[in-house]
């Protein structure tokens, strides 16, 4: 079974009508889902945000980009399952500024700011998550990525972190980043890795892209030198 079908799957046989596993309200739309949100959009100012194009890798059935979308110029959501796609365009239709885009690993159309959520870690090989980071990385002027512990996800919790599979039903691998690997592997001034507690999860890995990161990892490094 490959990711598509797994995802298409997925919606249908465990999730919720949010694209959840659990039907918490405070996690599907409620304050956790709003925290998310401001741990996302941590690093732009809301003026800035209104004149952008901003995409979300991942979706889903559009949980996350309900919140997102009134406060942005132009919202591509992009999902690589055109189940999740269809929800999300039934869950959105009331904002005329959002996009539907269903993935299929080629290059993303370019945008000043994406984000992703609960999606990157589920890509089936450590080197696929590479590319599908590499793909944002060309496509967006500014992102925030999020990486997370899958199991906690999953619908079968008893599975390991690393490599979950289910007879003929499912079969995926997961492959979360350290912060130290992250780190490695997105050097430059304008990248910077944050751990922050976005729902009830636990502290999990942010990889933020931005100019205004620059400002603040030169700021950091002039306090670091002057103690
Ligand atoms: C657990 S859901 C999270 C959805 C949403 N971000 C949220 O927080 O509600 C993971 C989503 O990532 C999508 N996804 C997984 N691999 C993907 C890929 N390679 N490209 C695009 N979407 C992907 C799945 O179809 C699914 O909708």
């Amino acid at each position: 079974m490959g990711q598509r079908e797994f995802w298409d799957e997925y919606i249908v046989r465990y999730a919720g009508r949010h694209g959840l596993t659990t039907n918490d309200s405070r996690r599907v739309t409620g304050r956790f889902a709003r925290r998310t949100v401001s741990t996302l959009l941590r690093h732009q100012t809301l003026a800035e945000l209104k004149r952008m194009t901003v995409l979300e890798f991942g979706c889903g059935t559009g949980r996350l980009a309900r919140f997102i979308a009134p406060l942005c110029h132009r919202l591509i959501c992009c999902d690589i399952s055109e189940a999740m796609l269809e929800i999300a365009r039934k869950e959105l239709s009331s904002h005329c500024n959002v996009v539907y885009l269903q993935t299929d690993g080629g290059p993303l159309p370019r945008v000043d700011f994406a984000y992703s959520y609960a999606a990157l870690s589920y890509e089936p090989s450590e080197q696929s998550l590479w590319s599908a980071a590499a793909r944002l990385d060309a496509a967006a002027t500014a992102f925030c990525l999020h990486f997370h512990k899958v199991a906690n996800e999953h619908p079968d919790p008893t599975k390991s972190v690393d490599r979950i599979s289910r007879g003929d039903a499912y079969a995926v691998e997961a492959y979360r980043p350290s912060v130290k690997t992250l780190r490695l592997r997105f050097r430059g001034p304008v990248y910077w890795v944050e751990r922050h507690r976005p729902d009830v999860r636990g502290r999990e890995p942010f990889l933020y892209k931005g100019q205004r990161l620059s400002r603040m990892r030169r700021l950091a490094d002039r306090i670091v030198t002057c103690r």
